[in-house]
């Protein structure tokens, strides 16, 4: 299978963990047709950890929990496919999964036909519980090979969070994603974590094998699996809109997958806006998927610009500080210095809004922890 953009979706760990089960399942895919996620890219469902009984069968195959899943997987796919949606699952390179449950070690072969046979079109494979004497690459080689062997196209999103430098090899171990830095969680700092992080291995990230930066926390304010709220002072450090709008424009800029890891069935609208800027998902989704050229990476700032497909360069201003800023993106640092005959001609990605004419330089007030972001004409001066 080519696949030739980030993948879109929606996945179930970060909202609701352990507390999944078919009805929230079936719910979600209604929603994310009816709100417009489908229509928006967002083609993915996926259950993560937990669906499962504690041990395998005794013909050695895994078990949905019937109390979750009673009427088994192939039921819940077909419910997902029905509404136009692919089906994504979650299985781990290790002995057990993160939560404990049976992993795909020493099973690969028939845990991929299972998946197969449920009509699963995209795996998350985790790698907790790894044998300290095995050989990662070795493993992720065996599920890739093994989803290949059932003869069905099946994403294979990696997840061994950027160990053992996996950015050199897991293209060619057949993953189409991987996850190349840690988990997420619902903080600011835990966002600009890891667009820093990721900024030194962007290069790596392209057509068939796209760098995923976990899931989005967008919508959750807190609250969920992945939700970080102090019961002490619930309050504090509580995710703002702000932050989530800087969340989406990096995670869009840096060509990650888009997985929403809100629950879709109460977003509010300004979430749901945002999940849905085209401007934004065109950005991701652009065919030409270049890495960005990263100007400043660090905790108070993050500048960059991407060249897109059509001619265009976006341009991106975050601040990480807890002030508003004055911040600038000088052109000769993205290849136009002042004696050159052209400048660029600016509209606001999140408005739409022509803002005019950059010369030279960019100069812009960004807000305590937000982000602006122009999708840029190269003009004559
Ligand atoms: C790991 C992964 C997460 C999630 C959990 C499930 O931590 O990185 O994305 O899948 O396991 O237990």
């Amino acid at each position: 299978m080519i696949v030739s953009k980030p993948p879109m979706g929606w996945n179930s760990w970060n909202t609701f963990g352990e507390n999944i089960s078919e009805q929230l399942i079936m719910e979600t895919a209604d929603k994310m047709v009816e709100e417009g996620y489908l229509a928006a890219g967002y083609e993915y469902l996926i259950i993560d950890d937990c669906w499962s009984l504690r041990r395998r069968g005794e013909d050695g195959r895994i078990v949905p929990d019937p109390v979750k899943f009673p009427h088994g997987m192939k039921y819940v796919a077909d419910y997902v496919h029905s509404k136009g949606l692919k089906f994504g699952m979650y299985s781990c390179a290790g002995l057990m999964t993160c939560a404990d449950y049976p992993g795909s070690y020493d099973h690969e072969f028939v845990d991929a036909q299972t998946f197969a046979d449920w009509g699963v079109d995209y795996l998350k494979y985790d790698y907790c519980n790894f044998p300290a004497t095995a050989d990662c690459q070795q493993r992720y080689r065996t599920m890739s090979m093994a989803l290949k062997a059932t003869g069905r196209d099946i994403l294979f999103a990696a997840c061994n969070w950027g160990h053992h430098e996996c950015q050199h090899w897991m293209s060619s171990a057949g993953a189409h994603t991987y996850r190349s830095t840690g988990d997420i969680f619902d903080k600011f700092n835990s966002t600009m974590w890891i667009a820093q992080d990721q900024a030194k291995k962007l290069y790596a990230s392209g057509p068939n094998c796209f760098n995923d930066m976990d899931m989005l926390t967008i919508g959750m304010y807190g609250k969920g699996n992945v939700g970080m709220v102090d019961p002490e002072d619930p309050l504090k450090g509580l995710p703002t809109d702000e932050e989530y709008k800087t969340q989406f424009a990096l995670w869009c800029a840096f060509g990650s997958p888009l997985m929403i890891g809100g629950d879709i069935r109460s977003m509010n609208d300004y979430c749901k806006k945002l999940l849905q800027n085209k401007n934004l998902i065109a950005i991701n989704q652009d065919g030409a998927c270049n890495a960005p050229i990263v100007i400043t990476a660090n905790e108070d700032a993050i500048v960059f610009a991407r060249h897109m497909s059509d001619n265009t360069v976006v341009l991106g201003l975050v601040n990480g500080g807890s002030e508003s800023a004055r911040m600038y993106l000088f052109l000769d640092e993205i290849g136009l210095p002042s004696h050159a005959p052209y400048a660029l001609e600016a509209m606001d990605v999140f408005t739409g809004e022509p803002v005019g004419i950059v010369q030279d330089y960019l100069l812009t007030e960004v807000p305590s922890h937000g982000c602006q972001m122009y999708r840029c004409k190269i003009v004559k001066k």
